[in-house]
């Protein structure tokens, strides 16, 4: 569900999928229109991402592509509602009405940062960078920590402190009104889902104006077109909080974390390689081992495939923002694909190996064919008196 920059959901709506209006015989194209731009639809209350509805508009056969905005997100919801089973209706269903529930109640405690003011929000150095990008002004500001992984200073001291008292804010609200809160994922036990309670507009102009252009800098060989969703959301650790986090890898293509504070100690993250799916479990090498101590306001930006874990928070209280940054047709492509070894480090050693083990075997069929040659020439040699 989309919402508008006051946290308002938006009245005008597609036609639910009951209705039944689509015309079963239209199928989407085999190939995308690379010629079509395609419309927006962050304005309108979706059951899906607004960026699916605009990476499948290119999708959409000719008699669609030509109608109205809201005819063709009709077409694409009663499309997508046709493939989605019953429980992940159920769960769509759930979810719109959890986030329903918090716009009608929830009183922002600082309403101006819903909305993006990269002025109010970014530090010098990082607004100067992404004002005029250029590799000259991101190798300025970015620090490569480690082989993919890099830090730079981001968010201004006062905005940490306004998100900070925000979630606080928000935690009071579920507990004072005894609302059930929907954590950030199956990891953390505590924090919350900013999209959920009406930043998902602000969160995804910060991934396309700012970390989408840096990504595709950084990762072309993940970001080259662009990250297009985002699932953006707060982590606690210390004390009454949680303590560590697992070894894992992220649901994104990218992801940006920023400390927001406060005081702690502990919570290094420790990162590990990056890896495919098929590889996700293989050792790492020791140029792959990489320690990050957080600092407030600093960011750290790595692939989401980069295996990572957070070390125990050993006193106080750290608050991260955290943004999984999605590329929907990094996804479509990697399902066609089984090499990464552009990326991933295990396939690079496979790539390695393959590429050896044939090098061999081609030396060896040189060496017996020099043999066998020589062979025939001794034996055709008359012999000497
Ligand atoms: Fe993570
Ligand atoms: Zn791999």
């Amino acid at each position: 569900m989309a919402l508008d920059s006051s946290g308002k959901q938006q009245q005008q709506r597609p036609r639910p999928p009951s209705s039944k209006t689509r015309d079963a015989r239209l199928k989407l194209r085999r190939t995308p229109n690379e010629e079509h731009e395609p419309e927006n639809y962050e304005d309108l209350p979706l059951d899906f991402s607004p960026a699916l509805f605009s990476s499948l508009e290119r999708y959409l056969p000719e008699k669609i592509l030509n109608s109205t905005r809201i005819e063709k997100a009709r077409f694409m919801s009663e499309l997508l509602q046709s493939y989605s089973p019953a429980t992940e209706l159920n769960r769509i269903q759930r979810h719109r009405e959890y986030r329903q529930r918090i716009l009608s109640s929830y009183q922002r405690l600082h309403g101006d940062i819903y909305t993006l003011d990269p002025a109010r929000f970014f530090v010098p150095s990082f607004l100067d960078a992404v004002s005029q990008p250029s590799e000259e002004r991101f190798r300025s500001m970015i620090v490569p920590s480690a082989p993919g992984i890099y830090t730079f200073d981001m968010l201004q001291p006062r905005f940490c402190e306004m998100l900070l008292a925000e979630v606080e804010h928000m935690e009071k609200w579920v507990y004072d009104s005894r609302s059930t809160i929907m954590r950030p994922n199956t990891m953390n036990r505590f924090g919350v889902v900013l999209d959920d309670f009406g930043f998902e507009s602000m969160l995804q102009k910060l991934v396309d104006d700012f970390i989408s252009p840096i990504s595709q800098f950084l990762f072309p060989e993940v970001c080259g077109t662009g990250l297009d969703s985002h699932h953006g959301f707060i982590v606690e650790y210390g004390k009454d909080r949680d303590t560590d986090l697992g070894f894992h890898v992220d649901d994104s293509e990218v992801s940006l974390n920023v400390c927001l504070g406060k005081q702690f100690s502990g919570g290094e993250l420790y990162f590990r390689g990056v890896r495919c799916d098929h590889h996700v479990n293989s050792e790492s090498v020791e140029n792959e081992n990489y320690d990050y101590s957080h600092v407030p306001g600093r960011a750290i930006l790595h692939l989401g495939r980069h295996r990572h874990g957070a070390k125990a928070t050993t006193s106080g209280h750290r608050v991260n923002l955290i943004l999984w940054c999605r590329s929907s047709t990094f996804r479509e492509m990697k399902s066609y694909q089984s090499d990464f070894s552009s990326w991933c480090g295990g396939c690079k050693v496979d790539r390695q190996n393959r590429m050896q083990a044939s090098v061999k075997a081609t030396m060896e069929l040189l060496n017996r064919r020099t043999a066998e040659k020589t062979l025939v020439e001794l034996s055709s040699t008359p012999p000497a008196d």
